[in-house]
């Protein structure tokens, strides 16, 4: 579809309309009673969420590229159908290929209360077929209000069950990450990825001071990342996940990034909702498996 197609089809005027960006991407652009955010439709990326009046919530690097068949640093990579290495194929990109090829605009609407809702089917090919041979066909679904809600939906219209990864890669924006706490993996296990791979326990609230990577296995608890620069706490409610991962490259391995910045970790965190590790997902044939993650913004108590 042409960007007038798409515009004529799906834009909704004064809040939505879509334009082309920068690497010849095509992006929705929604500015509503309540906030503003744009998504690529490469890789249905959320790129922004900015609630009016709010600073961002969604951390975008200034160095993101923008490019065909390249994923975005920053904002809301989808992870899909795997989460990190491919278990079978070492080849396959990591996080799977749902965050590099092109979506398609399924729905357009404005709800009740003035948000705006957009929805976006990942179109396949024969290169996505050739990585997953699977029927499934899957959806993510946003609705852009005072909240941020993402729903991402996996269906099973095949014959095979499948064991499905993934994650909605959300980078936070924060005022700088010696000013964050992560409450709510309090008590929680996880696989600590940094060096020798190892499984600890999460004693407190979560100060990051270097390179994190773990995966928080077996939660389903609510997020809170309080933000004492920002004096702002950004709430991560969620359903369908029971995993949690947490990441922060620090300097070293943002640097050999090439897209981060040298200083870039600092004002960011992820904090992903996902199904990983031990917590992947057997979806059966005829079956439906949603993840939905819902953002909020909280004055810090
Ligand atoms: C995190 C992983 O989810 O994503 C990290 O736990 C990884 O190991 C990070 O480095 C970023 O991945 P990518 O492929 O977007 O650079």
């Amino acid at each position: 579809m042409t960007l007038a197609e798409l515009n004529q089809r799906f834009g909704i005027s004064n809040h939505l309309n879509f334009t082309e960006i920068a690497g010849g991407l095509i992006a929705a652009k929604i500015h509503n009673a309540h906030a503003s955010a744009s998504i690529a439709l490469q890789g249905a990326h959320l790129m922004t969420y900015q609630p009016n009046g709010e600073e961002h919530v969604i951390w975008l690097s200034k160095y993101a590229k923008f490019a065909e068949g390249k994923s975005i640093r920053g904002g809301v990579p989808i992870c899909w159908p795997w989460f990190g290495a491919n278990a079978t194929n070492a080849k396959l990109p990591g996080h799977g290929y749902a965050r590099t090829v092109m979506w398609q605009v399924l729905e357009t609407k404005d709800l009740p209360d003035g948000a705006t809702f957009i929805s976006f089917g990942l179109v396949e090919t024969d290169a996505t077929r050739a990585q997953w041979p699977n029927q499934s066909p899957v959806k993510i679904e946003m609705t852009i209000g005072k909240t941020l809600r993402i729903e991402l939906i996996t269906h099973n219209t095949g014959k095979q069950a499948f064991v499905l990864g993934e994650a909605l890669h959300t980078y936070f924006h924060i005022s700088d990450v010696a000013q964050m706490t992560i409450r709510g993996l309090e008590g929680c296990g996880y696989l600590d990825k940094v060096g020798e791979p190892a499984s600890r326990t999460q004693k407190d609230g979560i100060v990051i001071e270097s390179e994190v990577d773990r995966i928080y296995v077996n939660t389903t608890a609510d997020c809170i990342i309080e933000d004492r620069g920002l004096k702002r706490a950004i709430r991560i409610r969620k359903q369908g996940s029971n995993s949690t991962v947490v990441w922060n490259p620090w300097t070293e391995k943002a640097d050999k990034m090439g897209d981060f910045g040298h200083e870039g970790h600092r004002g960011m965190v992820c904090v992903e909702s996902a199904n990983a590790a031990d917590n992947v997902i057997m979806v059966e044939p005829g079956e439906t498996h949603k993840l939905v993650v819902v953002y909020s913004v909280e004055a810090l108590k």
